[in-house]
């Protein structure tokens, strides 16, 4: 790794800060209440949290601890365990670049909201105006590109000092107008219907399919299994930091923030009686709804869109830092050339993704859009490939006692029993069937 970006986290709390800035994001805000909706509700948050709190927790765990040993980019730090592994950390590095494209595309959207928060839409127009602006060739396309470029231009100027500072300042901020706007959609016609629908299981919708998707959202969310903490746990200066006792602060976040915007969404839904299949539509469309109806609304739209900009811009450059990293240190390339590359080809795909809304919708692989299909294949395959590989290669080829990440003698022989067992049977049960062959 190049000298300039090793640098170190001036506290434990600049760790947490940035871990929960990559953790934290549109996979909470956007992608959470869809995928639940889509997944029958109650019953599908019962199975992301059991999977959050036993693969999620130990993946989180165990990618910390190995950054924090080897203090080395994630290829450097599986060929550390044995040279061979070191085509994990290229799987993580690939992840990022099919997620970086179409996570940006829905970074644009938020700043396309952002500015369009200046203007009012009419209330029936909603869906429409949504739908119009994702599906038209150009405006989607430049907000994308400034999202995208914003991007690279914080990571080409180096993270510690920024991610840190923005960080404290973006998620108190961001839990705050989250507990009011909970609280004033909680107080809508039928929003309790949505309460239920968010909490109450209905086994009775839960398929196989229903553990993907819920696996898939736990991965994808807390950004494990491609080596984000491996990367941001070798900035660690001090070798005795307590792994549990500090990254649990940043799963607790993570659920929390995930658990607050379902109980803003499904009651707004609810109390508008919106449809619930709407996908990633789902928090374009219903919040814009929720903040028309109430006072000041205008100016909290704005300010919502603003910190679900901080949040997924946190997250963007944790996963463009992954490969810049990468792009110097194992192909040794200067930083600067490193993002120029990068952000050329997210440029590129990037666009092929917006377009699958409109003139190329009809381009389909397996039934999906470009969009889907990207999101699909790196959230339900790709992130638990990844992980899955991790567990292989801690438990059984490390040895997780190699690995403190406690030092109470419990939750060190349980995490040890989870990377060993839970986490690589479930998840390849999950994928095998995922596939086809179970
Ligand atoms: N966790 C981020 C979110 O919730 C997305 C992400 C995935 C970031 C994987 C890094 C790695 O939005």
């Amino acid at each position: 790794m190049s000298d300039d970006s090793r640098a170190s986290w001036g506290s434990k709390i600049g760790l947490i800060l940035a871990s929960a800035g990559s953790a934290v994001g549109l996979g909470n805000l956007w992608r959470f209440p869809y995928i639940a909706a889509q997944n029958g509700g109650g019953s599908f948050l019962l199975i992301y949290l059991l999977f959050t709190f036993s693969i999620g927790i130990t993946l989180v765990f165990a990618e910390s601890a190995l950054g924090i040993k080897t203090k080395s980019d994630p290829t450097g730090a599986f060929g550390w365990i044995n040279p061979r592994l070191k085509i994990i950390g290229i799987i993580g590095v690939l992840t990022s670049a099919i997620i970086v494209p179409y996570y940006s595309v829905v970074g644009g959207w938020i700043v396309a909201y952002i500015v369009k928060s200046f203007s009012t839409i009419s209330i029936e127009n909603f869906e429409t105006h949504f739908t119009d602006f994702i599906s038209s060739p150009v405006q989607p396309l430049l907000f994308f590109y400034i999202y995208l470029l914003s991007t690279a231009t914080v990571v080409y100027f180096g993270i510690e000092n920024g991610i840190e500072k923005f960080c404290k300042l973006m998620m108190p901020l961001l839990f705050l107008l989250l507990i009011v706007l909970m609280v004033r959609v909680l107080t809508l016609d039928n929003a309790l219907d949505g309460v239920k629908f968010f909490f109450l299981p209905d086994f009775s919708k839960v398929t196989a399919k229903t553990f993907l998707n819920a696996m898939g959202q736990v991965f994808f969310s807390i950004s494990a299994g491609m080596g984000i903490y491996i990367t941001y746990g070798s900035y660690v200066k001090n070798n005795d930091t307590p792994v549990a006792k500090t990254m649990y602060s940043v799963v607790i976040l993570d659920v929390m923030v995930s658990l607050l915007t379902g109980l803003t969404i499904f009651p707004a839904v609810f109390s508008f009686g919106l449809p619930m299949n709407a996908g990633p539509a789902l928090t374009f469309i219903t919040l814009p709804k929720v903040f028309s109806a109430i006072t000041f609304g205008q100016f909290f739209g704005f300010i919502f869109f603003v910190i679900l900009l901080g949040a997924a811009i946190t997250s963007s450059i944790s996963l463009m830092e992954v490969v810049t990293t990468y792009l110097c240190d194992q192909v040794k390339i200067s930083r600067k050339k490193a993002i120029f590359y990068y952000t050329l080809v997210c440029l590129v795909t990037g666009t092929l993704v917006s377009l699958s809304f409109g003139k190329l919708s009809g381009f389909k692989i397996g039934g999906k859009i470009l969009f889907d299909q990207f999101d699909y294949l790196a959230s339900n395959i790709l992130l638990p490939v990844g992980g899955f590989l991790t567990a292989i290669a801690i438990g059984w080829v490390l040895g997780p006692e190699k690995l403190v990440i406690s030092k109470n003698k419990a939750l060190q022989k349980g995490f040890e029993f989870c990377i060993k067992w839970i986490a690589p049977i479930c998840v390849f049960f999950i994928l095998l069937n995922a596939v086809g062959l179970i």
